[in-house]
């Protein structure tokens, strides 16, 4: 694909699509993770001359202009975290748009309203599209966490403008074609999380792709009850039995290893510091729970992880949110994060719960690369095609 820097940006305006879709509490940041993984593609964007106009959603306003789900509130924050002003239009198109394109000089930034207050975004509408790039002279993608939508402003305005992706959107693609397309081997998956059903087809695509996967959390217990396992009251999704029967042996045909827990923290009452015994597997009484992998399940995964030299990461191994119910998953996340450091493994890591995991095992800056993404990085493991992606693909290859 075309880059960002083959582009020459002096005197043009930029449409820069992000994901400030970030956390937020009552009006405030709570994670500003997002708008600093940014800072690289403003500061760019200024030094080339470039006058930048962004785009992004926030929340699910559905067509609708939902005053709490202004983007207004990012102003402040964007400006102390970028080092540098922002203007701030009402509306992502129209004469209030044009207005703040107007305003920025060479180098200057400017922050949209909420795409999503507009019906057209969502439905990728092309008439919206056309409206969004009017305001500019070309489109640089830089929301990956969002590709996996097809809205125009992340997929319909590549049909209208010169596109490319941004920094940040090359960086995730590249830690995921190391991961996963084309990993070193022996290449390793982890996945864990509550359910099978809602990861089938996440499972199915890894075991095409990888030599190890290690199955952790709620998600085990599933295909822990479908080897005939009685688990006591640990939470099992156990109609999805024969579904997970078929992984496993999908997995055995392909030559990958499946690595399920040995021994797991079990408690009768899931709260913090509740009373917590560890039990093999197959020995866990009736009225316990597992929610965290024991120490034999860790030792075990650390050692087969040893020998991999790519490692790919979704989902907690067990209820890292009530302590000391995070050992199982710290554990394992810093066994990665150390065999990274030695330079024997590459290791990335996202979607939905696990950065949050990653984070409190304080091995965030350890792994290779940790994706912002939560469904956009799922549907990429499930080996789908992101619409945000292959627009930028297309616009290329025509260019
Ligand atoms: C995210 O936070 O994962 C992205 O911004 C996508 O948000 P969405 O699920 O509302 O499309």
């Amino acid at each position: 694909m075309k880059a960002l820097p083959d582009l020459d940006l002096s005197g043009k305006t930029v449409l820069l699509r992000a994901d400030l879709n970030v956390p937020a509490y009552r009006g405030r940041v709570t994670d500003a993770t997002r708008i600093d993984r940014l800072r690289p593609t403003i500061d760019l964007l200024r030094a080339r001359g470039a006058r930048t106009l962004i785009l992004s959603h926030f929340g699910r306003p559905d067509g609708e202009e939902h005053p709490e789900m202004s983007l207004a509130f990012l102003l402040p924050v964007l400006e102390d975290r970028w080092r540098c002003p922002v203007g701030f239009a009402q509306s992502c198109v129209g004469s209030r748009a044009r207005a703040l394109a107007e305003t920025l000089g060479p180098g200057g930034v400017g922050l949209l309203e909420n795409v999503r207050f507009h019906k057209g975004e969502e439905a990728n509408e092309a008439a919206f599209a056309a409206r969004l790039a009017e305001l500019g002279d070309v489109f640089v993608n830089d929301a990956f966490s969002a590709a996996h939508r097809a809205h125009a402003s992340t997929e319909g305005l590549a049909h209208h403008l010169p596109a490319v992706p941004g920094p940040l959107m090359t960086a995730e693609l590249c830690a995921l074609e190391k991961a996963l397309e084309n990993p070193r081997r022996p290449a390793a998956a982890i996945v864990g999380g509550s359910k099978v059903s809602t990861k089938l087809g996440v499972l199915h695509n890894l075991i095409r792709r990888v030599d190890l996967l290690v199955l952790g959390g709620g998600m085990a217990n599933t295909f822990l009850a479908a080897k005939g396992l009685g688990l006591g009251s640990s939470l099992a999704e156990r109609g999805a039995a024969e579904q997970a029967r078929t992984v496993l042996s999908a997995a055995d045909k392909r030559g990958c290893e499946v690595l399920l827990p040995r021994d797991a923290v079990c408690v009768q009452q899931i709260r913090e510091g509740a009373p917590a015994t560890i039990f093999p597997v197959d020995e866990i009484p009736d009225g316990w729970a597992a929610i965290d992998l024991g120490p034999a399940s860790v030792q075990a995964a650390c050692q087969k992880l040893g020998s991999c030299r790519a490692t790919l990461w979704n989902g907690p191994m067990g209820v890292f949110e009530i302590k000391p119910f995070d050992a199982g998953t710290t554990a394992l996340a810093r066994c990665v994060a150390n065999f990274t450091h030695s330079g024997q493994m590459i290791s990335v890591a996202g979607g939905g719960d696990t950065n949050a995991a990653l984070e409190n095992a304080g091995v965030v800056g350890a792994f290779t690369y940790l994706s912002l993404a939560g469904g956009a990085f799922l549907e990429w493991l499930e080996g789908r095609t992101l619409p945000g992606v292959a627009a930028l693909q297309a616009s290329s290859a025509a260019a």
